[in-house]
């Protein structure tokens, strides 16, 4: 039978054989029902792992799966070859990323759900009926459990799936890390370390224009050039293609302009027209470019990009896509890059090694960091090799730098689930959904952490799991009562809401105020700013200080502002400037104006909005458990206005199919203000205002009969929902 399923995984893949990685896993268990920690190499395989466990199960009809990964296009991508290669084969595949306010019942016809860490915890807090359907969680990525501020959910929710269902199996994989065993026996697990690479890895150092490496030949570069410039040259020279990663945006962009410049010169005429061509694609993603657009477009003239969390969607697959193909060079990326996404390069360079950490200064990376860039390198099927490259501006430092990085060992993984926010969330959360039900019951689950295991006692999170339950008794969201935990009707929403207590708590005070005064727009912008769910806030330069005085002095907020000498002041000042960003948004500015104002690119502005759309949705909930319904349809409204960016009048507008704000404005701005405006202009002079294709998706909508051609451009930031 495991031969069978082997053979069959294999053919469907197109592969020949497993590769050693994978044999030892098959020989450790994996097919047997066993835990398994899997810590091989970026690229070795270990998504293969995740089809043949699962597959096994299918055929043998034993259960669901659950994969969860922590970034939506790692699922995204993952879902897409498990659908392409499984479903004829009758699997189920689904993928689950969005509201976190749901349970999701369609869910329960699925074999193989695919889910983000976050939306994977969301659907434990809903107890949704299918968890013990569950044969398998394959938790990818497992090394983001020490990220501080996402760790711990992963942590919460693992723990939570092996608590209700102690029998479905675990597979866990990462790339390479320190303390695998001990990963492994927190979860009654076995390992496999591996170090297989499917393309040899070479890692170097550039030093006076040489790129040097351990037992093989150095590449001469050419002495006149910058190291970037050089190394991009030797790369061009042998056709190849190179990432280059940097500490942050601005250094992507700048660098970026500087090497499509040189790259220029080696263009062919061909090669050029096709760039063009992808150059105004990249550029007509929104209606209106903003300048960043504009500068990727040039950049990309010239086949090279920068890529990094400010573009949209789009871009980012679109440059993704035009490197894999050969079109683009290179491309200057931040090191969100380097997790997830398969995107392999002959070359990877890696030229910032330390990052600024507030409040610590600038520090070296980790190694784990360094290696999941440099395991970024060398193309299966393309290269023998794939070269990762350090720049260093002295011997010293090139000393320094093969010492640290490419003899040094990745640091362990630390549990970060003593943070306070998180706990407190997570505390709620437990106590919310009826899993645990006593104090008692409570430290228990704690001890089931890796936190637990790593440090043998949870005696810090005991102390401070004491004053979460009291601050949570505070603000209404459970009772106590002879340790007993019992959830209120309230804490229950706000839990399901997956917001942090402390901002439930500060909306319901704010509602509450809402109640009294009369709240304005504003004051519903700037009670969803102010949370910990928008930091960081937008920053403060001193030409803001007037604008923001006078906004804090004339404007109406639902909180009361800190004086001047308050050590929150400071916040509070941050947190204004991002509502009037927010404020421009709906005052239909561009997202080029609000660019240039506020610093904030296209994809970022988008986060920002979807968060802001969540917290809208949420102070909705709120405020009808509260019963405060009068506050309801302004917050209604506030919400349909900042997904679309319009002002008020244009609400009936946006609500049509494919309009958006921009065409809403122009509708509205020759007369048709209405719908039934719209039912009653003639189809040809709509289309004169509006071309034939909308005009006639417009008169489809309202109930006229028209031939339909189909549309698709994503015109503003809100029309856009392919995440
Ligand atoms: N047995 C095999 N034979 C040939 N190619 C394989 C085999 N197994 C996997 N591959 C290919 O190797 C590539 C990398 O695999 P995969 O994405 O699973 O890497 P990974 O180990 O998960 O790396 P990362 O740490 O970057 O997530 C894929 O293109 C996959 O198709
Ligand atoms: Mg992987």
């Amino acid at each position: 039978m495991k031969k069978e399923i082997i053979e069959k995984v294999l053919k469907t893949s197109g592969f020949s054989s497993l590769n050693p990685m994978q044999k030892s896993a098959v020989e450790k268990g994996l097919l047997d029902g066993k835990n398994l920690v899997v810590a091989s190499p970026t690229a070795s395989g270990k998504t293969l792992l995740c089809e043949l466990t699962a597959f096994n199960l299918f055929s043998k009809k034993a259960g669901k799966m659950v994969y969860m990964a922590p970034l939506v296009a790692l699922v995204s991508e993952k879902y897409q070859t498990f659908k392409g290669k499984y479903s004829r084969e009758g699997v189920k595949v689904a993928m689950s990323v969005g509201d976190l306010d749901s349970s999701s019942p369609w869910l329960s016809d699925y074999d193989w759900i695919l889910t983000s860490n976050e939306k994977c915890d969301s659907l434990m807090r809903h107890n949704v009926n299918w968890v013990n359907e569950i044969g398998l969680i394959v938790v990818d990525e497992i090394h983001m459990l020490q990220d501080p501020s996402r760790g711990p959910t992963l942590e919460v929710t693992l723990t939570r799936l092996r608590e209700t269902i102690p029998h479905a199996q675990i597979l866990a994989l990462s790339a390479t890390i320190q303390n695998v065993k001990e990963l492994g026996e927190w979860l009654e697990a076995e390992t496999v370390i591996s170090d297989y690479r499917p393309v040899e890895l070479h890692e170097g150092i550039y030093i006076d224009s040489k790129i040097q490496f351990f037992g093989r030949d150095s590449y001469k570069l050419n002495p006149n050039l910058a190291p970037e410039s050089g190394i991009l040259e030797n790369t061009i020279k042998m056709k190849k293609q190179a990432l280059y990663f940097v500490a942050t945006r601005r250094y992507t962009e700048s660098l970026a302009e500087t090497l499509g410049k040189f790259n220029q010169n080696f263009l062919e005429r061909n090669e050029k027209k096709e760039l063009i061509k992808l150059s105004d694609e990249v550029k007509g993603v929104l209606e209106t470019p903003t300048r960043q657009c504009r500068k990727l477009a040039e950049c990309i003239k010239n086949g090279v990009a920068f890529h990094h969390a400010g573009l949209l969607y789009k871009q980012k697959k679109l440059i993704e896509d035009n490197f894999k193909n050969g079109f683009l060079r290179c491309i200057i990326a931040t090191p969100t890059l380097a997790y997830g996404v398969n995107l392999p390069a002959f070359r990877v360079i890696i030229r910032d090694l330390k990052r600024y950490y507030s409040g610590f200064g600038a520090k070296f990376i980790p190694v784990l960091e360094y290696k999941q860039f440099a395991g970024r390198c060398g193309r299966p099927d393309y290269d023998e090799w794939g070269e990762s490259i350090l720049i260093a501006k002295s011997e010293d430092e090139a000393q320094e730098l093969t010492d640290r990085y490419i003899l040094g060992e990745p640091e362990e993984i630390r549990s970060k689930l003593a943070f306070d926010p998180v706990l407190r969330m997570h505390t709620l959360a437990l106590i919310a959904s009826g899993f645990v039900k006593t104090e008692e019951s409570l430290m228990k689950f704690f001890e089931k952490t890796f936190f637990a295991y790593q440090y043998g006692d949870v005696s810090e999170i005991n102390q401070k799991l004491e004053s979460i339950l009291e601050m949570l008794v505070k603000f209404k969201f459970i009772i106590r009562e002879d340790g007993k935990v019992i959830p209120t009707r309230i804490g229950k929403r706000v839990s399901e809401l997956y917001i942090d207590p402390f901002t439930a708590h500060h909306f319901i005070e704010c509602l509450g105020r809402a109640m009294r005064v009369k709240p304005d727009t504003f004051s519903y912008l700037h009670m969803i700013a102010n949370t910990l769910e928008m930091k960081p806030f937008l920053s403060v330069a001193n030409k803001d200080f007037e604008e923001i005085n006078n906004i804090i002095s004339t404007k109406k907020f639902l909180q009361k502002a800190p004086q001047d000498w308050d050590l929150e002041f400071d916040e509070f000042l941050k947190s204004v400037k991002s509502t009037l960003m927010f404020q421009g948004w709906i005052d239909e500015q561009t997202e080029d104006q609000i660019l240039v104002k506020f610093r904030v690119a296209p994809g970022e502005l988008w986060t920002r909005l979807n968060n802001a759309d969540w917290l809208l949705y949420a102070s909705q909930e709120i405020a009808l458990l509260l019963g405060y319904k009068k506050l309801l349809n302004d917050l209604r409204k506030t919400r349909v206005r900042m997904k679309y960016g319009v002002k008020e009048e244009l609400i009936p507008l946006v609500r049509l199919e494919q309009i958006g704000r921009i065409r809403a404005r122009r509708l509205y701005n020759t007369g048709l203000k209405t719908i039934s405006d719209l039912k009653k202009i003639p189809l040809s002079s709509l289309e004169r205002i509006i071309g034939t294709k909308v005009a006639a998706i417009i008169k489809k909508q309202l109930g006229e009969k028209v031939e339909l051609i189909k549309e698709e451009k994503q015109r503003t930031l809100s029309g856009f929902k392919g995440k």
